[in-house]
């Protein structure tokens, strides 16, 4: 079965179909900057021009990655949500009990206890350290890897390189200098695949394949989505990923500040997370965009729904589902009297049941909503989400007449940091957080 995007209430309060007439008029001048960027290289997460690479070495590299029994993984951002939504979604074992399968831990935070804990608990000589970041300076990510080596160097001496793998960019930052210095494994991140474009590449893929999963059919499933833009651009004007982009841009142009991802896939539910990040990055920018806010079926339905549903009329949704969650197990046929409708039902139809009616409540409540049904909820099938998603995102950017790649507002909060941990060369920095903290505090207790 084929994955469908349904646009039966996609325009309902103050978005009409023709509100997107503008942005559809433009389908000339985004294939032609679709050519012309993907032509210079500038669009790697869409023509993959490294997939056979990639999977040739993935291939060399699998049989030592799943020699070890756990994967510490440390990165951020781009460099970690995209693994943590495949690991929930395709390896879900791992979180349930009696699991004695391979294990992945991804580390995107400064936590000390968090480390602390993981650095007790795991044994170094069956855990492979990969380090993630394209830039190769992140400084929490380093920060980690700072420990995480010396607790390796700590347990095994010499061999602690043979218990590591950067994933960083070709030439340049710190960690391909180690890797280097020390002859360690590496693989690259692409030139200009920007974090939260890359989890269909080694980012994403050195844990799939560690966690045993299909990652060739995620790949294949992308370039499935991407193979008609590159082929010929100009078929863009049809293309899924235009058409959202067009929608979610009228969306912002009518006022409509927020944009659920309500995921009616339970396994898919870290997608969530995944998206909010590349929307946010790419689209939060010159006071445009719209808020990413992800949402699980039916999780939520007892959260988030009712602000969904009934408070301020500023919401779109993208509303997602497949054809194939698992139905099973069955309800027995004594189920109590008062819930008699339930009696050998799959429990699966309790979900499609639920998606069904949250969908429509949605819809009454004049929320723009897109359905995307997914055929199967396979690999394949999340490559080529992914891929929709990503692309989606690129052309409501150049839409809104901004640039979806950069994300120049973060930096601000990094320099301070690093100004206040005394690194040098941030003098305006200093400046300006002296004079923040000597803002009397107004303090209240409770
Ligand atoms: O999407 C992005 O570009 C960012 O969120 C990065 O992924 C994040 O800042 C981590 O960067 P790096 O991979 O360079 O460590």
């Amino acid at each position: 079965m084929a994955n469908i995007l349904e646009w039966a209430h996609a325009f309902a309060g103050r978005l009409h179909e023709n509100d997107t007439e503008s942005f559809m008029a433009r389908h000339n001048e985004m294939a032609l900057r679709l050519q012309k960027e993907a032509s210079a290289g500038h669009l790697p997460y869409l023509t993959m021009p490294y997939k056979a690479r990639l999977e040739e070495e993935l291939e060399a590299l699998s049989p030592w990655l799943c020699g070890f029994r756990h994967m510490l993984l440390l990165g951020i951002g781009g460099s970690a949500l995209g693994a943590r939504a495949l690991q929930r979604a395709f390896a879900p074992g791992q979180d349930g009990p009696g699991h004695t399968g391979r294990s992945l831990w991804i580390a995107d935070n400064v936590c000390g206890k968090t480390l602390e804990t993981w650095l007790e608990r795991l044994n170094p000589s069956e855990t492979v350290v990969v380090c993630i970041s394209k830039s190769g300076g992140t400084i929490e990510t380093l920060a980690q890897y700072f420990i995480v080596k010396q607790w390796l160097q700590g347990a095994l001496g010499e061999n602690w390189s043979g218990h590591t793998l950067l994933i960083t960019d070709a030439q340049k930052g710190f960690l391909r200098e180690e890797a280097q210095q020390f002859s360690l494994r590496s693989l690259e991140v692409p030139d200009h695949l920007g974090g939260r474009y890359s989890a269909l590449s080694a980012v994403g893929m050195v844990p799939a394949a560690f966690l045993g999963m299909d990652w060739r059919g995620l790949l294949d499933g992308a370039a499935e989505v991407a193979r008609p833009l590159c082929e010929n651009p100009a078929s863009l004007k049809d293309h899924a990923a235009f058409r959202l982009a067009c929608w979610a841009s009228a969306l912002a142009e009518k006022g409509y500040s927020q944009l659920i991802f309500f995921c009616y896939i339970p396994a898919w539910a870290t997608l969530g997370p995944w998206f909010a990040q590349l929307w946010a990055e790419s689209l939060g920018k010159e006071g445009k965009g719209t808020m990413p806010l992800p949402a699980v079926g039916v999780t939520d339905q007892h959260s988030t729904n009712q602000m969904f549903l009934d408070g301020p009329r500023d919401k779109g949704c993208l509303f997602l589902t497949s054809a194939s969650v698992p139905q099973e197990p069955f309800f027995a046929s004594d189920v109590p009297a008062q819930w008699n409708y339930l009696r050998n039902k799959p429990f699966g139809s309790l979900l499609e049941a639920e998606a069904l009616g949250t969908c429509m409540a949605l819809s009454q409540s004049q929320v723009p909503l897109v359905r995307i049904h997914m055929g199967e909820s396979a690999e394949k099938e999340a490559g080529a989400l992914m891929l929709l998603l990503e692309t989606a995102t690129i052309l409501t950017g150049w839409l809104l007449d901004i640039n979806p790649i950069d994300q120049p507002a973060v930096e601000l909060g990094k320099r301070l940091a690093n100004a206040r941990l005394g690194a040098q060369g941030y003098v305006e920095e200093e400046k300006a957080l002296a004079a923040y903290l000597s803002i009397a505090e107004r303090r209240q207790e409770f």
